[in-house]
């Protein structure tokens, strides 16, 4: 019989064999994988549970909330807030951040999500999911006294302690780096547990798929113009082969692919609006799932540099994201420095 090894077991054995996590953050984890289970039964009843279309209300973002963006996101500060792991958490639906409240300890992490990633397909049954980032508070001076705030969570990508995503699909899936490589997770509905499914995950190098929204190709900067117009030549352009293309609107389930089997992904900076460094969002989607991607041997990109060197100056911060198969986004950043006068 298959030995399985539960999400609980994975986690102990990175604390207690290769010393990765303290307990604290165990828990975290654990209870971020258990409040996506309450999300995934959520997603799962669809009609059946009135959790389809619009909420009516808009986020900071300015973008439309559907129903399931704001149960994703009270379901995540239900299981959190209690736990004493926790200072504070932060996420695309809500504006500021949302400290523990006082009649619950304070602990040393900070948790950011993207609660319900991929909104546009939840109500044509397309995969969707949950994206999440932690980070440690910074404690640099001992003697501190004020409270946690807003620019305690300004640290780059690099910084982040966990990471991951649960994609709600055919499977549910939990993929996770505590910077110990990528691990999957298939949740088993019988016995309500996470079940290992795949470890040292890795990206091939090389890839012949691209994702991009292509209904923008008119707006793209000339490096991002250069790179898809060389992959459509196919095998008599200067690549010399054939690609495919897909482009799912959940970076999720985008990113899932590329981990599955190799490609590029890409959301750039466009003309359209030239002040916005692109769609994305960097602390709760461009930094866990860049930090996944390096962790599985890819690599992620703004176009010139490692996303997970940017410096953020704002909790809702966009940019532009090159990620995938190292040698493809190598050469998107390469034509993006190469450019005589990229944006
Ligand atoms: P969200 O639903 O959290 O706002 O994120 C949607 C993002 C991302 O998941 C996806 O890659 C992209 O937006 C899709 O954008 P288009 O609708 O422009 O294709
Ligand atoms: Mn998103
Ligand atoms: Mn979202």
């Amino acid at each position: 019989m298959t030995e399985h090894i539960s999400l609980t077991r994975y986690l102990v054995e990175q604390q207690r064999v290769h010393g990765r996590i303290p307990s604290e953050l165990r828990l975290l984890i654990e209870i971020v994988a258990r409040a996506c289970k309450r999300i995934a039964i959520q997603v799962n009843k669809g009609a059946l549970g009135e959790v389809l279309g619009s909420a009516g209300s808009e986020n900071v973002q300015g973008e439309v909330q559907k129903k399931l963006d704001i149960i994703a996101n009270e379901v995540l500060i239900d299981a959190n807030e209690w736990g004493g792991h926790l200072a504070a958490m932060a996420s695309e639906e809500m504006e500021g951040i949302y400290v523990v409240p006082n009649r619950y300890p304070q602990g040393e992490y900070l948790l950011m999500f993207d609660p319900l990633d991929g909104s546009s397909n939840i109500d044509v049954n397309v995969s969707i999911g949950t994206i999440f980032s932690v980070l440690r508070k910074p404690n640099e001076d001992p003697t501190r006294i004020e409270p946690v705030c807003e620019s305690d969570f300004l640290q780059p990508g690099q910084a982040q302690v966990a990471a991951g995503y649960c994609i709600y699909g055919p499977q549910t899936t939990l993929v996770l780096t505590v910077g110990n490589g990528v691990a999957m997770f298939t949740l088993d509905r019988e016995q309500g547990a996470w079940v290992l499914t795949q470890e040292n995950v890795t990206i091939p190098a090389d890839t012949q798929e691209f994702a991009i929204n292509m209904s923008n190709l008119r707006h793209w900067d000339e490096p991002v113009k250069r790179y898809i117009d060389e992959c459509l030549q196919g095998r008599e352009g200067p690549r010399g082969k054939d690609f495919n293309m897909r482009w799912i609107a959940s970076m999720v389930a985008d990113v899932h692919r590329i981990l599955t089997r190799g490609g590029v992904f890409m959301y750039p900076w466009d003309k359209r609006e030239p002040n916005k460094p692109g769609k994305l969002r960097l602390m709760y989607e461009a930094n866990p799932m860049g930090w996944l991607v390096e962790q599985a041997g890819g690599a992620a990109t703004n176009g010139r540099q490692r996303i997970l060197e940017i410096q953020p100056t704002e909790l809702h911060q966009r940019v532009s994201v090159v990620l995938g198969s190292k040698n493809e986004v190598d050469r998107v950043t390469r034509y993006h420095l190469e450019a005589p006068q990229a944006a």
